[in-house]
């Protein structure tokens, strides 16, 4: 790409060639953007910044809260609460929704976002990332309440992720295909840096926590099973295994060279459809995956028709190269 094209750039074109950008979105995504930058500054300081380590705390979901997953959701909250593009936000990191305060004006979006994910990668510096989702409030009714958020992964209107790793890549979409930036620190602007991204549809390269295999279902152990046999078994393809334990950063390699990556249910916790949550982090990347040509499901439906019940719901996933998702879903349903 000779010509640099700034996110606010392209923002901007999107909106006058296509319409498809409200000016409020477009006000949010900067805002998202910008909180990514300094979130993006708190992870490169490391150890010098002390923003290493546990902060004494659980979330929600009862896992123990580090540092930078409380300091990434203070930033994603104060960048957005006082811009007037928003109702509300809910975040993996909280219990309930967060309202936009009444000194500030509201506006009709909604915002979601697993402020830090891949937080066990954190102390160990490898990739970790910003997950966000933006819906809009059905029209109406006055006030805001969780219920407004519990909308299928279908009507979100735009979605994306900042992945902090040896570059800072954000990935955007607004349903109208996929585009990637990587953070200029000179300038201090992302840049445009792939459009139209594609998921090849095949694939040989699978990412999922091995170590769980002996918990999981019947059709998800033939998957695998069918993969490690490589040449001379069923799939008569060798397979490659990568496995980040940062969803994002293994979601952002499967568009940028294709993959699968699955989290499925398993029997220790028969009750829990999944570990992954469906607001913050499924739907999201789910959306980008489909809009990059892939396929998304939780081994019987595509994820982004499921309707959400609870804010802090949890999904199985199984997205990335089309094919692959088919398959995989094809050996959970023919097991029904
Ligand atoms: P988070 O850090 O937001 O809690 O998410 C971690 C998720 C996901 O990013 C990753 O793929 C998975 O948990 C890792 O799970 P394992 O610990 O089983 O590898
Ligand atoms: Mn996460
Ligand atoms: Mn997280």
């Amino acid at each position: 790409m000779s010509q640099r094209i700034s996110l606010t750039q392209y923002l901007i074109e999107q909106q006058r060639e296509h319409g498809s950008i409200p000016q409020e979105l477009r006000l949010l995504i900067e805002v998202v953007a910008r909180a990514c930058k300094r979130i993006a500054i708190s992870v490169n300081k490391g150890a010098l910044g002390d923003v290493l380590g546990t902060a004494g705390s659980e979330n929600i979901q009862g896992e123990v809260q580090k540092k930078l997953d409380i300091i990434a959701n203070e930033v994603l909250i104060e960048a957005n609460e006082w811009g007037g593009h928003l109702a509300a936000m809910a975040s993996e990191e909280m219990e309930a929704i967060h309202l936009v305060p009444n000194r500030y004006p509201k506006g009709e979006y909604l915002l979601m976002f697993d402020p830090l994910d891949g937080s066990s990668n954190i102390d160990v510096n490898v990739s970790i990332g910003t997950i966000f989702s933006v819906l809009k409030k059905a029209e109406g009714h006055k006030g805001v309440s969780e219920d407004d958020f519990l909308q299928p992964g279908s009507s979100q209107v735009a979605a994306g992720y900042c992945v902090y790793g040896p570059q800072t890549t954000l990935t955007l979409s607004f349903g109208n295909g996929v585009s990637m930036f990587t953070l200029d620190r000179e300038q201090g602007s992302f840049v445009l840096t792939a459009e139209n991204v594609r998921i090849p549809v095949d694939t040989q390269e699978f990412a999922i926590n091995m170590s769980n295999q002996r918990h999981w279902d019947t059709p998800m152990q033939r998957y695998i099973d069918e993969c490690l046999a490589g040449v001379t078994g069923p799939r008569a393809k060798d397979f490659n295994m990568r496995w980040i334990a940062s969803m994002v950063a293994d979601v952002h390699r499967i568009l940028t060279r294709g993959g699968i990556f699955i989290y499925p249910w398993d029997k220790r916790e028969p009750h829990r459809a999944g570990k992954l949550r469906l607001l913050y982090e499924a739907n999201p990347l789910s959306f980008l995956v489909e809009q990059a040509g892939g396929a998304a499901t939780n081994g019987r439906q595509r994820i982004l028709d499921l309707q959400p019940t609870q804010l802090h719901e949890r999904v199985a996933v199984m997205l990335g190269s089309k094919h692959e998702v088919e398959r995989v879903t094809a050996y959970h349903l023919q097991a029904e």
